[in-house]
C-alpha cells in the first residue's frame, strides 16, 4: 500500500482510475456469472471480494490520492464493490436453489416401490409352538428343564429302565457318537431330562423339558432324523393317574380350547408303569366326522380322535435309579411330539416344509414372540 500524504503519483493510483475499476468490476461480474456451482462461487468470492481482490487493493490506495479526488474515487469503488456483492448474493441464491432442486430430485423416495425387497424373517413355527406348549405347563407351575443333545447312554437308556438288549438301543435307531463304545449318543428322546431333573432338583419336581431329539430315520413326509419333543414330569407324594389325566386335560384345554375329551389307551414304555397313549378329541370336528353320516374331517382323518403322545406313571425302578423312595413318592410323565403337533394343529402335511427353511412356509405363521 502506498504511504499517505506523499506527493500525488498517477502511476501509484492507477488502480483507482475509472477504467481499471470498471475493468475489475466487469471481471468480477463475469466470473460470478460463470461460476457453475457453489464451490466455484466460493473461489470467485475470494478472488473478487476478498481482502486481496483488485477492488479491495484499490480501496487501500485511496489515501494516496489528493484529498479532492478521494471522495470521487471512494464513491466509484463503493459502487463497484456494492455491485459485486449484490451479484454474488444473487448468484449464491440462484445456485442454492439449483442445488436444492437437484438434491430433491436425486434423493426423492418413490413410495410406490415395493417395500419388502429384503423381507424380515419370521421365527420358526416349531419354536413358537414349542414355547406355547411349554407356557401352558409353566402357567400350571411347572419349571423348564434342560439337558444336552449329546447324552450319556446311561441317562438316555439305562436309568430309564431300558434293558441292555432293548431294540431301541441298536445302531438302527440311535446315532452313536464315534462308536458304540463311547457310551455317548445323540439323545433319542427328551426322557433323559427326567433323570437329570430328579438327580439335580429337590422334590417335589414338576418340570417340562422341550428339546431336539435324534433318530436314524430318513427324511420323508412324516419322519425326520432331527425332531422335537416336549417331556413332562411330576414327582410328588401321592400322585396318581388321575393327576396325569388332569395335567393332560389342562394342556389340551390350554392349547385347543375347553371342552375336548381325552382318552388313554394301554401301551408300553420301559420308564412308565402303567403306560398309555393319550388321544384328544379332534378340535375341528369334535368327533362328528367319525359318527355315521358325519362330514369327513382332514384334521383327524375322520377318526374323531387325534393321537397326542405317550404317558404313564413313572416306573418305580426309575425313581430308585435316582435315589428316590418309591414307597413315599410317585410320579407321572408324558412325551409329546412338537412336529406332530404342528402337523395336526396347523394342517402341515409334509415334514420337508419344516426343515427346508423356506420363508414362504414360516412367514404365514407370523411373528409370534
Ligand atoms: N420318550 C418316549 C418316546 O420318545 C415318549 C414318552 C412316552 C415320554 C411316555 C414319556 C412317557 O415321558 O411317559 O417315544
Amino acid at each position: 500500500m502506498s504511504a499517505p500524504n506523499k506527493s500525488f503519483d498517477p502511476v501509484e493510483v492507477a488502480a483507482l482510475s475509472a477504467e481499471s475499476l470498471d475493468a475489475a468490476r466487469a471481471d468480477a461480474l463475469a466470473a460470478i456469472e460463470a461460476a457453475a456451482d457453489l464451490d466455484a462461487l466460493k473461489q470467485v468470492r475470494l478472488a473478487h471480494a476478498g481482502d486481496r481482490s483488485p477492488l479491495a487493493l484499490a480501496n487501500r490506495e485511496i489515501g494516496a490520492l489528493p484529498p479532492a479526488a478521494r471522495a470521487e474515487a471512494g464513491k466509484r469503488i463503493g459502487a463497484a464493490r456494492g455491485a459485486v456483492a449484490q451479484a454474488l448474493k444473487a448468484r449464491q441464491a440462484e445456485l442454492e436453489e439449483e442445488r436444492d432442486r437437484r438434491v430433491l430430485a436425486e434423493e426423492a423416495v418413490d413410495v410406490t416401490l415395493p417395500w419388502d425387497r429384503a423381507p424380515r424373517g419370521g421365527r420358526h413355527p416349531l419354536t413358537t409352538l414349542q414355547e406355547r406348549m411349554v407356557d401352558v405347563f409353566v402357567s400350571m407351575g411347572f419349571e423348564v428343564a434342560e439337558g444336552p443333545e449329546v447324552e450319556a447312554e446311561w441317562f438316555n437308556f439305562d436309568a430309564l429302565n431300558f434293558p441292555p438288549d432293548h431294540p431301541a438301543r441298536s445302531m438302527q435307531d440311535t446315532f452313536f457318537v464315534e462308536s458304540e463304545e463311547t457310551g455317548l449318543v445323540l439323545r433319542t428322546h427328551t426322557s433323559p431330562m427326567q433323570i437329570r431333573s430328579l438327580l439335580s432338583r429337590e422334590l417335589p419336581v414338576y418340570v417340562v423339558g422341550p428339546g431336539r431329539t435324534f433318530r436314524t430315520d430318513e427324511l420323508d413326509a412324516t419322519h425326520s432324523p432331527v425332531f422335537h419333543q416336549l417331556e413332562g414330569l411330576a414327582v410328588d407324594e401321592g400322585l396318581t393317574m388321575a393327576d396325569l389325566r388332569g395335567g393332560i386335560d389342562a394342556f389340551v384345554a390350554g392349547m385347543f380350547g375347553p371342552g375336548l375329551v381325552t382318552r388313554m389307551r394301554p401301551s408300553f414304555f420301559p420308564f412308565t408303569e402303567p403306560s398309555a397313549e393319550v388321544d384328544m378329541q379332534c378340535f375341528v370336528c369334535r368327533g362328528a366326522s367319525a359318527e355315521p353320516g358325519g362330514a369327513p374331517c382332514r384334521t383327524c382323518s375322520s377318526e374323531g380322535w387325534i393321537e397326542l403322545g405317550g404317558c404313564g406313571m413313572v416306573n418305580p425302578r426309575v425313581l430308585v435309579a435316582c435315589g428316590i423312595d418309591p414307597d413315599r413318592y410317585s410320579g407321572w410323565a408324558f412325551g409329546l411330539g412338537v412336529e406332530r403337533t404342528l402337523m395336526f394343529r396347523h394342517g402341515v402335511e409334509d415334514m420337508h416344509d419344516m426343515v427346508e427353511g423356506d420363508v414362504r412356509f414360516t412367514l404365514p405363521f407370523g411373528m409370534e414372540i
